[in-house]
């Protein structure tokens, strides 16, 4: 589903992303680990279009997207839950579900919304609240519930264990799975939190200053405890 072939991306003078090869498979859950600055942002970012490569290819199923502008990669189902869950704070629970649809020209929209409060209860008994009063998983909740909204066909995480506590960590996890095999989403999920994240993953990257240092089933790098601990500090 995404291929990703020798990515070079830079600030400036600064390469933050050296060479990345990466792909993601139709619907599996494939994790990007890294420590901070690792460029996991950054190698999201230049799929979602935000950011142009110096060098290298991006290919969503079988079209390239590397230079198509980003309105039009998330037309094509490709969604990024950003790091900082860039949810409207102000706005209410409902609006911003219904603000994520803006683009979406069918009917279906109530009927994913009854969907969305299944998978994610509390958000139902929220619905009227300001989502800048959410607890942090519930705003974390709220971003990926934002992001189904938009009918991903890739739908990839930026840190959604950021901040949070084991046990919420366990339950938006819990919910990733679930997503995955009711609506045959593929994700690509990046996390410093590589224990948890490699549970439930089918294929893990391991990135370090911008390049993939391993990769191989979730099961297999779990194993790898060692290597784990030397490029993520624990
Ligand atoms: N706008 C920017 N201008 C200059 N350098 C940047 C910019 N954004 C990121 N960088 C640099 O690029 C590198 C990769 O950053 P990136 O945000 O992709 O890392 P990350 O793996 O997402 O880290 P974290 O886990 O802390 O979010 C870092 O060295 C960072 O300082
Ligand atoms: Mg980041």
């Amino acid at each position: 589903m995404l291929k990703i072939r020798d990515l070079y991306v830079n600030y400036g003078y600064v390469q933050a992303v050296k060479g990345l090869n990466l792909e993601a498979k139709t619907g599996n859950i494939t994790v990007l680990i890294g420590s901070n600055g690792a460029g996991k942002t950054t190698t999201l970012k230049t799929i979602s279009g935000l950011l142009k490569p110096s060098n290298g290819e991006i290919y969503f199923n079988t079209q390239r997207i590397d230079g198509i502008p980003a309105y039009k990669i998330s037309r094509m189902g490709v969604i990024l839950c950003p790091e900082r869950r860039g949810i409207f704070s102000s706005l209410s629970v409902i609006e911003n579900l219904r603000a994520a649809t803006y683009s979406r020209k069918d009917k279906k929209i109530k009927q994913d919304l009854e969907k969305i409060f299944e998978l994610f209860p509390i958000l139902a008994e929220r619905r009227k609240q300001a989502a800048g009063t959410l607890s942090g998983g519930e705003q974390q909740m709220l971003a990926i519930a934002r992001a189904l909204m938009a009918k991903p066909k890739l739908l990839m995480l930026d840190e959604p264990s950021l901040g949070l506590a084991p046990k919420i960590v366990n339950e938006i996890f819990d919910t990733l799975l679930k997503i995955k095999e009711q609506d045959l989403i593929t994700i690509l999920l990046v996390e410093q939190n590589a224990f948890l994240s490699l549970e439930i993953a089918d294929y893990a990257y391991v990135m370090k200053t911008g390049q993939i240092v391993s990769e191989g089933p979730a099961k297999d790098i779990m194993k790898e405890r060692e290597l784990i601990e030397k490029y993520l500090g624990g």
